[in-house]
């Protein structure tokens, strides 16, 4: 945990842009992350708010979250139909309030408008608590987004498509051991929260407090990354747009609740200077050599549910996220095994990737071939590490046939894409059910693989194992 902390660099916005409206007319490039949407009329991604309302907190501040929040909140659809697969385009809200307790103030169900969201907090005062209770917070918000996860009762029914939460943290004092005794708890919180598709905003009231901004650094650090995103101080003049561009980030998501081991592309935006997400979702996994082993890196990715294809790696930044990822899903602790990706040599022996629907582009200018790589005679390569503690991975070129190699297990790295305000296209569900007449890019009748990749050495067991 303590090397966590060093590495949680705070994340600054040298300048903030407004938001590109216009983005969903951007042609679709193969070559370059694809951007995630803007539109919050057509949002989709519930938001709970998680307010300090200790003695730290004041009441001047909570008057500033309140006008703050009437600014952001009229641009989404607030409202209770929350069925996505039936085409809803629904916002709901919830508020939470902790000093040393904490409270529900509002569920969603509460909360109908902009106005009852006005009303909630404009009643909000601070008390004389001067102790607060984060971890508790986080904990209770996670009831909130997922009922299921806090019972062991069978009977509690959960929903076949998730959705999107927006949890927006406003915190002015962190107790000391949240750096301490209290870390593994939010941790895990965290992990449970990340895992149905929750994103962490963080505002802070207190920023000359290290133990806060320490704790804050934390809990919206994205460790495939390397950073901490959407961590924004009270301060800021460009707080509003901030909030938007970060719910809408969280609007931005590779459906979890298959339990795979997936992520949404996060790279660095040079024409806003900040760590940004995209709508693509990255997958990392094994495939066990079974009585039918895949025989190509197309059949590798397509085991999956929703429709796949061999990564590409485009810039040392995505090399570096995959790197981060794959290190990340070796449980067991040593017995590295290289990942496939996409890049493959075509018929006019060309090295070039894969698209969406499998046409192919030629390789980026990028390249990070191992010394004495590619082999002449090689179609295929694969992400392998070439020093004893396997930090820095490489190309190495190799045979495109999976099964002849002599692997225990079949590790690749796979892309598909991701949901934003405007589609569905990681939604499982939305395609299965086949409800609202979304297109989806979800395969069907991959039940049995979705199975087989949950018991697998997938994301559930690597949470069991770790710590
Ligand atoms: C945003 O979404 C709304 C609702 O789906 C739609 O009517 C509008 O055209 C979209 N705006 C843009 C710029 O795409
Ligand atoms: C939350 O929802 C339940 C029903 O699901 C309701 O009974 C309760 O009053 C709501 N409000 C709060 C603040 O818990
Ligand atoms: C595949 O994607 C490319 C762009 O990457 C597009 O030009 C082409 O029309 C698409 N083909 C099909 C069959 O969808
Ligand atoms: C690759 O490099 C060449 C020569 O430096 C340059 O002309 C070209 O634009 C680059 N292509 C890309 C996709 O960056």
């Amino acid at each position: 945990m303590f090397k966590l902390l060093v590495v949680a660099i705070s994340y600054l916005v040298a300048n903030s842009n407004g938001l590109n409206e216009n983005e969903d007319s951007i042609i679709y490039d193969p070559t370059a992350p694809k951007p995630c949407s803007n539109n919050a009329t057509s949002a989709y991604v519930d938001i709970l708010l998680v307010i300090d309302t200790s003695s730290n907190m004041g009441n001047a501040n909570l008057r500033k979250i309140g006008t703050t929040l009437s600014l952001i909140l009229p641009k989404f659809t607030i409202g209770q139909q929350s069925d996505i697969t039936q085409g809803y385009r629904n916002t709901r809200v919830g508020v939470i309030t902790y000093d040393s307790n904490v409270k529900i103030i509002a569920n969603y169900t509460d909360i109908n408008s902009v106005l009852d969201v006005s009303k909630i907090l404009n009643g909000l005062t601070a008390s004389n608590d001067h102790a607060t209770n984060i971890g508790g917070a986080l904990f209770t918000a996670l009831g909130i987004v997922n009922p299921c996860s806090e019972t062991d009762d069978p009977n509690c029914i959960q929903l076949p498509y998730s959705r999107p939460t927006a949890i927006i943290l406003f915190a002015a004092k962190a107790a000391v051991d949240d750096l301490g005794d209290n870390l593994g708890g939010i941790q895990d919180t965290l992990v449970f929260l990340a895992n149905n598709d929750a994103t962490l905003i963080t505002v802070n009231f207190n920023n000359a407090d290290p133990i806060l901004t320490g704790v804050l650094d934390i809990i919206t650090y994205n460790k495939f990354a390397g950073v901490s995103m959407y961590n924004f101080v009270s301060t800021r003049s460009s707080l509003t747009k901030d909030f938007e561009w970060a719910i809408l980030q969280a609007n931005c998501y590779c459906e979890q609740a298959n339990n795979l081991f997936t992520s949404v592309k996060v790279q660095f935006d040079s024409t806003t200077n900040r760590y940004s997400r995209y709508r693509e979702c990255l997958w990392v996994g094994p495939r066990t050599v079974d009585q039918n082993p895949p025989v190509s890196t197309v059949e590798i990715c397509d085991y999956l549910p929703i429709q796949s294809v061999p990564a590409n790696i485009l810039s040392a930044d995505e090399n570096k996220f995959f790197e981060a990822m794959i290190l990340d899903s070796h449980i067991d602790g040593g017995g590295y095994i290289p990942s496939y990706f996409g890049l493959h040599k075509n018929k006019q022996s060309q090295w070039v990737y894969y698209g969406y629907n499998l046409t192919e582009f030629p390789m980026s200018n990028y390249t990070n071939w191992a010394p004495g790589y590619p082999k002449p005679n090689d179609k295929c390569a694969i992400l392998d590490s070439i020093d004893s503690k396997h930090e820095n991975l490489v190309w190495k070129s190799i045979g495109c046939d999976p099964s002849a190699q002599n692997f225990n297990y079949i590790w690749s790295i796979c892309q598909f894409e991701g949901c934003d305000s405007t589609t569905l296209d990681c939604c499982y569900a939305c395609a299965v059910e086949n409800q609202g007449g979304f297109e989806g890019k979800v395969k069907k009748m991959k039940r049995r693989s979705e199975r087989k990749i949950k018991n697998s050495k997938g994301r559930f067991n690597r949470l069991i194992n770790k710590n």
